[in-house]
Protein backbone atom coordinates (compact mmCIF):
# COMPACT_ATOMS: atom_id res chain seq x y z
CA UNK A 1 0.00 0.00 0.00
CA UNK A 2 1.67 3.22 -0.96
CA UNK A 3 1.56 6.17 1.76
CA UNK A 4 -0.83 8.60 1.33
CA UNK A 5 -1.14 12.21 2.45
CA UNK A 6 -1.73 12.90 6.17
CA UNK A 7 -4.77 15.22 4.67
CA UNK A 8 -6.28 11.72 3.35
CA UNK A 9 -9.61 10.52 5.32
CA UNK A 10 -10.21 7.00 6.85
CA UNK A 11 -11.46 5.99 3.77
CA UNK A 12 -8.60 6.93 1.18
CA UNK A 13 -6.90 3.84 3.22
CA UNK A 14 -9.50 1.13 1.78
CA UNK A 15 -8.56 1.89 -1.91
CA UNK A 16 -6.02 -0.18 -3.33
CA UNK A 17 -3.18 1.62 -5.79
CA UNK A 18 -4.48 1.77 -9.38
CA UNK A 19 -3.58 -1.75 -11.01
CA UNK A 20 -3.39 -0.76 -14.73
CA UNK A 21 -1.23 1.90 -13.61
CA UNK A 22 2.28 0.16 -14.46
CA UNK A 23 0.33 -1.32 -17.90
CA UNK A 24 -0.63 2.43 -18.78
CA UNK A 25 2.86 3.21 -17.91
CA UNK A 26 4.37 0.64 -20.53
CA UNK A 27 1.86 1.51 -22.91
CA UNK A 28 3.15 4.77 -22.97
CA UNK A 29 6.63 4.23 -23.48
CA UNK A 30 5.79 1.96 -26.71
CA UNK A 31 3.69 4.27 -28.29
CA UNK A 32 6.41 7.12 -27.66
CA UNK A 33 8.72 5.07 -29.72
CA UNK A 34 6.16 4.46 -32.16
CA UNK A 35 4.81 1.35 -31.56
CA UNK A 36 1.34 0.48 -32.03
CA UNK A 37 0.15 -1.21 -29.37
CA UNK A 38 -3.48 -2.63 -29.88
CA UNK A 39 -5.55 -1.92 -26.61
CA UNK A 40 -7.95 -4.09 -25.26
CA UNK A 41 -7.40 -3.31 -21.63
CA UNK A 42 -10.32 -1.03 -20.80
CA UNK A 43 -14.02 -0.91 -21.57
CA UNK A 44 -14.01 2.53 -22.93
CA UNK A 45 -16.55 2.48 -26.47
CA UNK A 46 -14.26 3.73 -29.30
CA UNK A 47 -17.20 3.79 -31.98
CA UNK A 48 -18.97 7.38 -32.74
CA UNK A 49 -22.14 8.42 -30.76
CA UNK A 50 -25.24 8.39 -33.19
CA UNK A 51 -25.55 11.43 -35.45
CA UNK A 52 -29.14 12.68 -34.80
CA UNK A 53 -28.60 12.56 -30.71
CA UNK A 54 -24.88 15.36 -31.84
CA UNK A 55 -27.84 17.25 -33.55
CA UNK A 56 -29.73 17.37 -30.86
CA UNK A 57 -27.09 18.43 -28.39
CA UNK A 58 -25.76 20.89 -30.68
CA UNK A 59 -29.73 22.77 -31.42
CA UNK A 60 -30.48 22.31 -27.11
CA UNK A 61 -26.73 23.60 -26.45
CA UNK A 62 -27.93 26.75 -28.46
CA UNK A 63 -30.91 27.14 -26.57
CA UNK A 64 -30.37 28.84 -23.40
CA UNK A 65 -33.18 27.50 -21.43
CA UNK A 66 -30.80 24.40 -21.18
CA UNK A 67 -27.95 26.92 -19.94
CA UNK A 68 -29.11 27.00 -16.25
CA UNK A 69 -28.80 24.37 -13.61
CA UNK A 70 -31.32 21.35 -14.44
CA UNK A 71 -32.44 19.43 -11.65
CA UNK A 72 -31.01 16.54 -9.45
CA UNK A 73 -33.09 13.55 -10.41
CA UNK A 74 -33.36 14.41 -14.40
CA UNK A 75 -35.78 16.29 -16.49
CA UNK A 76 -39.57 14.72 -16.27
CA UNK A 77 -39.58 14.40 -20.06
CA UNK A 78 -36.26 12.22 -19.70
CA UNK A 79 -37.81 10.14 -16.82
CA UNK A 80 -40.40 9.39 -19.15
CA UNK A 81 -38.34 8.68 -21.96
CA UNK A 82 -36.61 6.64 -20.26
CA UNK A 83 -40.01 4.46 -18.52
CA UNK A 84 -41.35 4.35 -22.31
CA UNK A 85 -38.37 2.54 -23.53
CA UNK A 86 -38.62 0.23 -20.47
CA UNK A 87 -42.47 -0.60 -21.31
CA UNK A 88 -41.35 -1.34 -25.06
CA UNK A 89 -38.64 -3.10 -24.29
CA UNK A 90 -39.59 -5.33 -21.54
CA UNK A 91 -43.37 -4.72 -20.78
CA UNK A 92 -42.37 -2.59 -17.73
CA UNK A 93 -44.71 0.00 -16.54
CA UNK A 94 -42.80 2.55 -14.70
CA UNK A 95 -43.47 5.60 -12.80
CA UNK A 96 -41.64 8.32 -14.09
CA UNK A 97 -41.94 10.72 -10.60
CA UNK A 98 -41.36 7.95 -8.38
CA UNK A 99 -39.96 4.62 -10.18
CA UNK A 100 -37.14 6.60 -12.34
CA UNK A 101 -34.44 8.79 -11.50
CA UNK A 102 -31.42 10.24 -13.81
CA UNK A 103 -28.08 9.60 -12.93
CA UNK A 104 -24.63 11.69 -14.18
CA UNK A 105 -23.87 7.83 -15.56
CA UNK A 106 -25.04 4.86 -13.73
CA UNK A 107 -21.56 4.84 -12.22
CA UNK A 108 -22.18 8.10 -10.06
CA UNK A 109 -25.88 7.02 -9.47
CA UNK A 110 -24.62 3.40 -8.15
CA UNK A 111 -21.90 5.19 -5.45
CA UNK A 112 -24.66 7.58 -3.91
CA UNK A 113 -26.79 4.80 -3.55
CA UNK A 114 -24.34 2.97 -1.53
CA UNK A 115 -23.86 6.35 0.23
CA UNK A 116 -27.79 6.76 0.42
CA UNK A 117 -28.42 3.17 1.83
CA UNK A 118 -25.20 1.75 3.22
CA UNK A 119 -22.99 2.53 6.47
CA UNK A 120 -20.74 0.44 9.40
CA UNK A 121 -22.26 -2.66 10.30
CA UNK A 122 -24.09 -3.02 7.16
CA UNK A 123 -22.82 -6.53 4.72
CA UNK A 124 -22.90 -6.55 1.39
CA UNK A 125 -23.36 -9.11 -0.84
CA UNK A 126 -21.84 -9.25 -4.31
CA UNK A 127 -20.03 -12.07 -6.65
CA UNK A 128 -16.94 -12.10 -7.56
CA UNK A 129 -14.57 -11.68 -9.82
CA UNK A 130 -16.33 -8.19 -10.02
CA UNK A 131 -16.18 -4.67 -11.26
CA UNK A 132 -14.36 -2.47 -8.84
CA UNK A 133 -16.80 -0.12 -8.12
CA UNK A 134 -19.45 -3.24 -7.00
CA UNK A 135 -17.41 -3.83 -3.88
CA UNK A 136 -15.21 -0.32 -3.19
CA UNK A 137 -18.45 2.22 -3.40
CA UNK A 138 -20.20 0.00 -0.72
CA UNK A 139 -16.62 0.17 1.49
CA UNK A 140 -16.58 3.80 0.81
CA UNK A 141 -19.85 3.97 2.38
CA UNK A 142 -19.15 2.24 5.59
CA UNK A 143 -20.21 -1.44 4.70
CA UNK A 144 -18.35 -4.65 5.31
CA UNK A 145 -18.49 -6.52 1.44
CA UNK A 146 -18.45 -9.88 1.29
CA UNK A 147 -17.47 -11.45 -2.24
CA UNK A 148 -19.26 -15.02 -3.20
CA UNK A 149 -17.02 -16.64 -5.52
CA UNK A 150 -19.01 -17.10 -8.92
CA UNK A 151 -16.54 -20.01 -9.95
CA UNK A 152 -15.93 -21.44 -13.34
CA UNK A 153 -18.91 -23.41 -15.49
CA UNK A 154 -21.35 -22.39 -17.44
CA UNK A 155 -23.86 -19.83 -17.26
CA UNK A 156 -26.52 -21.58 -15.79
CA UNK A 157 -24.25 -23.68 -13.74
CA UNK A 158 -22.67 -20.22 -12.25
CA UNK A 159 -26.05 -18.48 -11.71
CA UNK A 160 -27.33 -22.07 -9.68
CA UNK A 161 -24.39 -22.01 -7.46
CA UNK A 162 -24.99 -18.03 -6.83
CA UNK A 163 -27.91 -18.68 -5.80
CA UNK A 164 -26.93 -21.55 -3.24
CA UNK A 165 -24.33 -18.93 -2.00
CA UNK A 166 -26.61 -16.28 -1.44
CA UNK A 167 -28.92 -18.35 0.19
CA UNK A 168 -26.26 -20.20 2.38
CA UNK A 169 -24.43 -16.83 3.40
CA UNK A 170 -27.51 -15.23 4.68
CA UNK A 171 -28.40 -18.01 6.75
CA UNK A 172 -25.03 -18.17 8.14
CA UNK A 173 -24.52 -13.92 9.05
CA UNK A 174 -25.89 -12.28 11.67
CA UNK A 175 -26.48 -9.25 10.95
CA UNK A 176 -27.96 -10.68 7.48
CA UNK A 177 -26.96 -9.24 4.41
CA UNK A 178 -28.73 -5.68 3.77
CA UNK A 179 -27.77 -5.75 0.13
CA UNK A 180 -26.76 -8.18 -2.85
CA UNK A 181 -24.90 -6.38 -6.07
CA UNK A 182 -25.17 -8.40 -9.02
CA UNK A 183 -24.58 -7.45 -12.93
CA UNK A 184 -25.40 -9.28 -16.26
CA UNK A 185 -23.96 -9.11 -18.41
CA UNK A 186 -21.64 -9.41 -16.09
CA UNK A 187 -17.79 -7.19 -16.54
CA UNK A 188 -15.78 -8.92 -15.97
CA UNK A 189 -16.81 -11.78 -16.82
CA UNK A 190 -18.86 -11.60 -19.21
CA UNK A 191 -21.32 -14.09 -18.26
CA UNK A 192 -25.13 -13.64 -18.18
CA UNK A 193 -28.18 -14.87 -16.26
CA UNK A 194 -31.31 -15.77 -17.91
CA UNK A 195 -34.63 -15.89 -16.58
CA UNK A 196 -34.38 -18.75 -14.12
CA UNK A 197 -32.05 -16.62 -12.02
CA UNK A 198 -34.22 -13.45 -11.57
CA UNK A 199 -37.34 -15.07 -9.47
CA UNK A 200 -35.22 -16.81 -7.86
CA UNK A 201 -33.15 -13.83 -6.50
CA UNK A 202 -36.13 -12.33 -5.56
CA UNK A 203 -37.74 -14.68 -3.27
CA UNK A 204 -34.10 -14.74 -1.50
CA UNK A 205 -34.34 -10.90 -1.31
CA UNK A 206 -38.15 -11.30 0.43
CA UNK A 207 -37.26 -14.95 2.79
CA UNK A 208 -33.92 -12.82 3.99
CA UNK A 209 -35.16 -9.29 3.53
CA UNK A 210 -32.06 -7.91 1.60
CA UNK A 211 -32.26 -5.36 -1.16
CA UNK A 212 -31.10 -5.85 -4.74
CA UNK A 213 -29.13 -3.78 -6.90
CA UNK A 214 -28.55 -5.10 -10.61
CA UNK A 215 -26.14 -3.37 -12.62
CA UNK A 216 -27.80 -3.70 -15.83
CA UNK A 217 -24.92 -1.20 -17.99
CA UNK A 218 -24.89 -4.03 -20.95
CA UNK A 219 -29.14 -4.23 -21.22
CA UNK A 220 -28.73 -3.55 -25.15
CA UNK A 221 -25.64 -5.29 -25.68
CA UNK A 222 -26.37 -9.21 -26.42
CA UNK A 223 -25.65 -11.34 -29.18
CA UNK A 224 -26.81 -14.25 -31.17
CA UNK A 225 -30.48 -13.37 -30.14
CA UNK A 226 -30.68 -13.20 -26.43
CA UNK A 227 -32.07 -10.68 -24.86
CA UNK A 228 -30.90 -9.77 -20.85
CA UNK A 229 -33.79 -10.07 -18.72
CA UNK A 230 -34.44 -6.57 -16.58
CA UNK A 231 -34.91 -7.87 -12.78
CA UNK A 232 -37.56 -5.44 -13.16
CA UNK A 233 -39.99 -7.67 -15.22
CA UNK A 234 -40.28 -10.87 -12.38
CA UNK A 235 -42.79 -10.77 -9.84
CA UNK A 236 -42.05 -8.83 -6.75
CA UNK A 237 -39.27 -7.09 -7.68
CA UNK A 238 -40.13 -3.36 -7.35
CA UNK A 239 -40.77 -4.19 -3.78
CA UNK A 240 -37.20 -5.21 -3.51
CA UNK A 241 -35.03 -4.26 -6.11
CA UNK A 242 -33.68 -1.12 -8.18
CA UNK A 243 -31.71 -1.41 -10.93
CA UNK A 244 -29.13 0.50 -13.26
CA UNK A 245 -29.08 1.53 -16.79
CA UNK A 246 -26.95 4.05 -18.96
CA UNK A 247 -26.95 5.55 -22.25
CA UNK A 248 -22.86 4.86 -22.24
CA UNK A 249 -22.69 1.37 -23.77
CA UNK A 250 -26.10 1.31 -26.54
CA UNK A 251 -25.74 4.53 -27.94
CA UNK A 252 -21.80 5.04 -27.44
CA UNK A 253 -22.41 8.27 -24.47
CA UNK A 254 -19.77 7.03 -22.29
CA UNK A 255 -18.34 10.33 -22.53
CA UNK A 256 -21.44 11.99 -21.77
CA UNK A 257 -22.62 10.88 -18.62
CA UNK A 258 -26.06 9.71 -18.71
CA UNK A 259 -27.51 6.92 -16.72
CA UNK A 260 -31.02 6.01 -14.48
CA UNK A 261 -31.96 4.09 -11.91
CA UNK A 262 -35.15 2.41 -12.03
CA UNK A 263 -37.33 0.54 -9.51
CA UNK A 264 -38.02 0.27 -5.70
CA UNK A 265 -39.78 3.95 -4.55
CA UNK A 266 -37.36 3.61 -1.38
CA UNK A 267 -34.17 3.38 -2.99
CA UNK A 268 -34.83 5.90 -5.71
CA UNK A 269 -36.27 8.74 -2.97
CA UNK A 270 -33.00 8.05 -1.03
CA UNK A 271 -30.82 8.33 -4.26
CA UNK A 272 -33.22 11.69 -4.97
CA UNK A 273 -32.36 13.18 -1.66
CA UNK A 274 -28.76 12.55 -1.36
CA UNK A 275 -28.69 13.68 -5.15
CA UNK A 276 -29.41 17.06 -4.21
CA UNK A 277 -27.21 17.80 -1.82
CA UNK A 278 -24.24 16.27 -4.29
CA UNK A 279 -25.39 17.39 -7.54
CA UNK A 280 -27.50 19.55 -10.25
CA UNK A 281 -27.89 16.38 -12.09
CA UNK A 282 -26.90 16.75 -15.84
CA UNK A 283 -26.39 19.31 -18.71
CA UNK A 284 -29.68 19.94 -20.04
CA UNK A 285 -28.39 19.72 -23.42
CA UNK A 286 -27.24 16.37 -22.67
CA UNK A 287 -30.77 15.48 -21.16
CA UNK A 288 -32.22 16.13 -24.59
CA UNK A 289 -29.70 14.71 -26.71
CA UNK A 290 -30.33 11.65 -24.51
CA UNK A 291 -34.32 11.41 -24.97
CA UNK A 292 -33.25 11.65 -28.67
CA UNK A 293 -31.42 8.45 -28.32
CA UNK A 294 -34.01 6.85 -25.70
CA UNK A 295 -36.53 7.54 -28.19
CA UNK A 296 -35.18 6.75 -31.85
CA UNK A 297 -32.35 4.95 -30.93
CA UNK A 298 -33.49 1.08 -31.36
CA UNK A 299 -31.63 0.31 -34.10
CA UNK A 300 -28.47 2.48 -33.51
CA UNK A 301 -28.20 0.48 -30.22
CA UNK A 302 -28.46 -2.95 -32.12
CA UNK A 303 -26.20 -2.19 -35.02
CA UNK A 304 -23.49 -1.72 -31.77
CA UNK A 305 -24.44 -4.73 -30.60
CA UNK A 306 -23.90 -6.56 -33.76
CA UNK A 307 -20.19 -4.69 -33.68
CA UNK A 308 -19.67 -6.44 -30.88
CA UNK A 309 -20.59 -9.82 -31.44
CA UNK A 310 -18.40 -9.50 -35.14
CA UNK A 311 -15.38 -8.56 -32.31
CA UNK A 312 -16.28 -11.21 -30.01
CA UNK A 313 -16.30 -14.17 -33.13
CA UNK A 314 -12.30 -13.13 -34.25
CA UNK A 315 -11.36 -12.70 -31.10
CA UNK A 316 -12.90 -15.49 -29.74
CA UNK A 317 -11.43 -17.56 -32.23
CA UNK A 318 -8.17 -16.43 -32.47
CA UNK A 319 -7.69 -17.14 -29.16
CA UNK A 320 -9.28 -20.78 -28.88
CA UNK A 321 -6.55 -21.43 -32.38
CA UNK A 322 -4.14 -20.02 -29.96
CA UNK A 323 -5.10 -23.05 -27.05
CA UNK A 324 -7.04 -19.91 -24.54
CA UNK A 325 -9.78 -21.38 -22.92
CA UNK A 326 -12.80 -19.03 -23.40
CA UNK A 327 -16.82 -19.63 -24.92
CA UNK A 328 -17.66 -16.40 -26.52
CA UNK A 329 -20.16 -14.64 -24.09
CA UNK A 330 -23.74 -14.05 -24.78
CA UNK A 331 -23.54 -9.99 -23.97
CA UNK A 332 -21.43 -7.20 -22.68
CA UNK A 333 -18.55 -6.32 -24.21
CA UNK A 334 -15.47 -8.28 -22.72
CA UNK A 335 -14.24 -11.54 -23.44
CA UNK A 336 -13.12 -13.09 -20.40
CA UNK A 337 -10.36 -15.69 -21.33
CA UNK A 338 -8.28 -17.95 -19.20
CA UNK A 339 -4.73 -18.08 -20.44
CA UNK A 340 -2.97 -21.13 -21.27
CA UNK A 341 -1.85 -23.55 -19.03
CA UNK A 342 2.02 -22.69 -19.76
CA UNK A 343 1.54 -19.17 -18.17
CA UNK A 344 -0.55 -19.73 -15.26
CA UNK A 345 1.88 -20.08 -12.93
CA UNK A 346 3.51 -16.56 -13.34
CA UNK A 347 0.53 -14.32 -12.44
CA UNK A 348 -1.63 -12.72 -14.94
CA UNK A 349 0.34 -9.19 -14.11
CA UNK A 350 3.47 -10.71 -15.14
CA UNK A 351 1.72 -12.36 -18.27
CA UNK A 352 -0.14 -9.31 -19.26
CA UNK A 353 3.72 -7.19 -19.11
CA UNK A 354 4.90 -10.05 -21.42
CA UNK A 355 2.11 -9.91 -23.98
CA UNK A 356 3.11 -5.99 -24.37
CA UNK A 357 6.60 -6.63 -24.31
CA UNK A 358 6.53 -9.55 -27.25
CA UNK A 359 3.24 -8.32 -29.29
CA UNK A 360 2.63 -5.20 -28.28
CA UNK A 361 -1.00 -6.13 -27.10
CA UNK A 362 -2.35 -4.61 -23.92
CA UNK A 363 -5.08 -6.19 -21.60
CA UNK A 364 -6.44 -6.10 -18.90
CA UNK A 365 -5.58 -8.96 -15.90
CA UNK A 366 -7.96 -10.76 -14.34
CA UNK A 367 -6.40 -10.06 -10.76
CA UNK A 368 -7.52 -6.56 -11.44
CA UNK A 369 -11.38 -7.75 -10.23
CA UNK A 370 -9.97 -10.10 -7.48
CA UNK A 371 -7.73 -13.20 -6.53
CA UNK A 372 -10.43 -15.36 -8.01
CA UNK A 373 -9.91 -13.27 -11.44
CA UNK A 374 -6.43 -15.16 -11.46
CA UNK A 375 -5.65 -16.84 -14.59
CA UNK A 376 -7.91 -14.98 -16.83
CA UNK A 377 -7.53 -12.02 -18.86
CA UNK A 378 -10.04 -9.57 -19.55
CA UNK A 379 -10.24 -8.24 -23.34
CA UNK A 380 -12.30 -5.42 -24.23
CA UNK A 381 -14.16 -5.69 -27.56
CA UNK A 382 -13.14 -2.13 -28.59
CA UNK A 383 -10.72 -2.76 -31.68
CA UNK A 384 -11.81 -3.26 -35.25
CA UNK A 385 -11.88 -6.81 -36.72
CA UNK A 386 -8.91 -6.24 -38.61
CA UNK A 387 -6.83 -5.34 -35.60
CA UNK A 388 -7.88 -8.17 -33.39
CA UNK A 389 -6.66 -10.23 -36.14
CA UNK A 390 -3.50 -8.43 -36.15
CA UNK A 391 -3.42 -9.33 -32.34
CA UNK A 392 -3.73 -12.51 -32.66
CA UNK A 393 -1.13 -13.00 -35.02
CA UNK A 394 1.21 -10.78 -32.95
CA UNK A 395 0.66 -12.99 -29.94
CA UNK A 396 0.73 -16.37 -32.25
CA UNK A 397 4.15 -15.07 -33.51
CA UNK A 398 5.46 -12.97 -30.25
CA UNK A 399 4.91 -15.70 -27.68
CA UNK A 400 6.14 -18.45 -29.77
CA UNK A 401 10.03 -17.35 -29.66
C1 LIG B 1 -20.86 -3.12 -15.15
C2 LIG B 1 -20.69 -1.65 -15.33
N1 LIG B 1 -21.44 -0.83 -14.61
C3 LIG B 1 -21.34 0.50 -14.73
C4 LIG B 1 -20.43 1.07 -15.60
C5 LIG B 1 -20.33 2.55 -15.68
O1 LIG B 1 -21.24 3.05 -16.58
P1 LIG B 1 -21.56 4.60 -16.69
O2 LIG B 1 -20.80 5.10 -17.87
O3 LIG B 1 -23.03 4.65 -16.88
O4 LIG B 1 -21.13 5.28 -15.43
C6 LIG B 1 -19.61 0.26 -16.37
C7 LIG B 1 -18.60 0.85 -17.27
O5 LIG B 1 -17.71 0.24 -17.78
C8 LIG B 1 -19.75 -1.14 -16.24
O6 LIG B 1 -18.99 -1.99 -16.94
Amino acid sequence: MPSLPAVASARMHLLPPYIFGELNRIKAEKCAAGIDVIDFAMGNPVDPTPGFVIDELCRAARDPQNHRYSVANGIPELRREAAALYARRYGVKLDPETEVIASIGSKEGFSHLCLATLGAGDVVLTPTPAFPIHRYSPMIAGATVVGLAAGEGSDREVQERLLESIDRTCRAMTPRPKMVIVCSPHNPTARVFDRDFYPGLIGLARTHGFAVVHDFAYAQTAFDGFKPPSILEFDGAREVACEFWTMSKPYNMAGWRAGFCMGNRDMIGLLKSIKGYFDYGLFAGTERAAIAALRDGDAAAAEQAALYQRRRDVLCKGLLELGWEVSPPKGGMFVWAKVPAKYRGMGTMAFCKLLMDKAAVNAAPGVAFGEDGENFMRLALIESEERIATAIARMREGLAK
